[in-house]
């Protein structure tokens, strides 16, 4: 397996590559990019590491080193939050960096599974898409937005209040990626109940956990650390399914056929081509049911965007 980091000098992709070094499968390759010149560094400072995952790093203005014959493609490059700003404050930045990298994603390894980190997530995988659908190489089962922070801060926070052991939580998050479109589904954890009180507070929390961080770093950046961790979870489990691993089961924002939106955050089984099967999110309780209808102008609005950013 190959696995290319794309954003890789930055602190998601650092800590991202640091634990994929430690945790890939043995005799994978970990192949790292970023414009910034620190790149091969960081991929010389993770060979030192003693694991059977060879590292290579790549800088400059061309991914495609970094990107032939990759099977997994995370990308994280582009500009992260300040205080006061929201994701979608990002766009008109990140935007372009995702679709000049999607270009060459398309030419180079048009059959890799992409996960997608770079914010506004919502729009971006819509611009991702885009750009593959131009040069007539999309498939729908290879495409992820990567929500999977959503979800290990909702597993954090439920396990904390209720005082559980965090490893028996599971939680699927559904919608997208950024304030009202994050929907944790609290009715449907297991030997838990929430008063009503703590299903508006919880809820509350998890969208709104991303700005916590931004502004608890002061203008330092966003969730860097925690998404590293919650974007190799995602990335393994991407490779476990590529390797004929059964029932790998994770939520993430694809084009799935959602009845609710083009995109749409929801649990799906991984396997040897990407998706294998869109999982129904089961039954929800009322007040999920209106949190759900009440996102969906938003969150076709951001899909829009990122359609209307390619033509
Ligand atoms: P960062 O600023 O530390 O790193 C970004 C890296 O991207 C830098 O090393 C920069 O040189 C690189 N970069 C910029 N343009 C590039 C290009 N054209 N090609 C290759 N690399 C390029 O930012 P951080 O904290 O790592 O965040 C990265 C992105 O991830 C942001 O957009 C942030 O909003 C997003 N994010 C997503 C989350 C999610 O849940 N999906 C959670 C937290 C952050």
């Amino acid at each position: 397996m190959k696995v290319a980091v794309l954003g890789a000098a930055g602190g998601i992709g650092q800590a991202l590559a640091l634990l994929l070094k430690t945790q890939l499968p043995a005799g994978s390759k970990l192949s790292l990019y970023d414009i910034a010149p620190v790149t091969p560094g960081v991929a010389v400072d993770l060979s030192h590491i003693p694991t059977d995952v060879e590292v290579k790093g790549f800088a400059g203005e061309d991914p495609t080193a970094a990107l032939v014959d990759a099977d997994v493609v995370l990308m994280s490059a582009g500009v992260a939050r300040k205080p006061g700003m929201d994701r979608s404050d990002l766009f008109n930045i990140n935007a372009g960096i995702v679709r000049n990298l999607m270009e060459k994603v398309a030419v180079t390894c048009p059959k890799a599974l992409v996960g997608i980190i770079t914010n506004p997530v919502n729009t971006t995988v819509a611009i991702a898409a885009e750009v593959l659908k131009n040069a007539g190489v999309y498939d729908k089962n290879r495409l992820f937005g990567i929500t999977t922070l959503d979800v290990i801060r909702s597993e954090t926070f439920i396990a904390e209040l209720k005082g559980l052991n965090v490893a028996d939580v599971k939680v699927n998050v559904i919608g997208g990626h950024s304030g009202v479109t994050i929907l944790p589904l609290l009715s449907q954890v297991e030997g838990v109940t929430f008063t009503d009180e703590e299903v508006a507070a919880m809820t509350t929390r998890i969208q709104n956990a991303g700005t916590e961080v931004v502004e608890a770093k002061a203008g330092g950046g966003s969730a860097t650390l925690s998404m590293g961790q919650a974007a190799c979870r995602f990335g393994l489990s991407l490779v476990r399914g590529l390797q004929g691993e059964a029932n790998v089961v994770e939520c993430a924002y694809v084009d799935g056929g959602s009845e609710h939106a083009e995109f749409f955050a929801q649990p799906v089984v991984l396997g040897k081509n990407g998706v294998e099967k869109v999982l129904p999110y089961g039954d929800i309780s009322a007040f999920e049911a209106n949190a759900r209808d009440a996102m969906l102008d938003t969150l076709k609005g951001d899909i829009k965007l990122g359609v209307e950013f390619v033509k």
